[in-house]
């Protein structure tokens, strides 16, 4: 085993949305949550609303632009779904090289970018991770 890090706490699960208004309507009106206000993000190709829960968040996914990394996604699960959890780690950097020592898939070149909250994150690939993208923020 590698030098160790420990996963840290849940930071928010992310859902793609066909239809962001209705889900932020959703959230807000039945389930009385406290919402942000819809925001692009250029930078990622997608819309979001922020959802702040007592422990954690929950994140809207709307596409935005002809190359949503959540279009894919969308068109096989058509009414939305859970696309991913992002969990946060104290160094991302020790995270990442910890994990391809290990033989975990990090997408892309494996360069954290800047999340939508401003902190550097990174992907890993679903199939190394009980089928579900994770995604890791420092915070
Ligand atoms: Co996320």
């Amino acid at each position: 085993m590698a030098a160790g890090f420990a996963l840290g706490r849940l930071n928010h699960v992310a859902i793609a949305v066909p239809d962001i208004e209705a889900a932020r309507a959703v959230y807000a009106t039945m389930l009385g949550a406290t919402v942000s206000g819809i925001e692009d993000q250029p930078d990622h190709g997608v819309q979001t609303v922020f959802i702040e829960l007592p422990n954690t968040k929950v994140e809207l996914l709307g596409v935005l632009g002809d190359a949503s990394p959540i279009a894919g996604f969308l068109a096989k699960n058509p009414a939305g779904g859970i696309h991913h959890i992002c969990y946060e780690v104290a160094d991302i950097l020790a995270a990442r090289n910890k994990l391809l020592a290990e033989g975990a898939r990090v997408l892309g070149d494996g360069t954290p970018k800047i999340g939508a909250h401003g902190k550097p994150v990174l992907f890993l690939h679903p199939k190394d991770f009980c089928g579900t993208l994770v995604e890791l923020e420092q915070a």
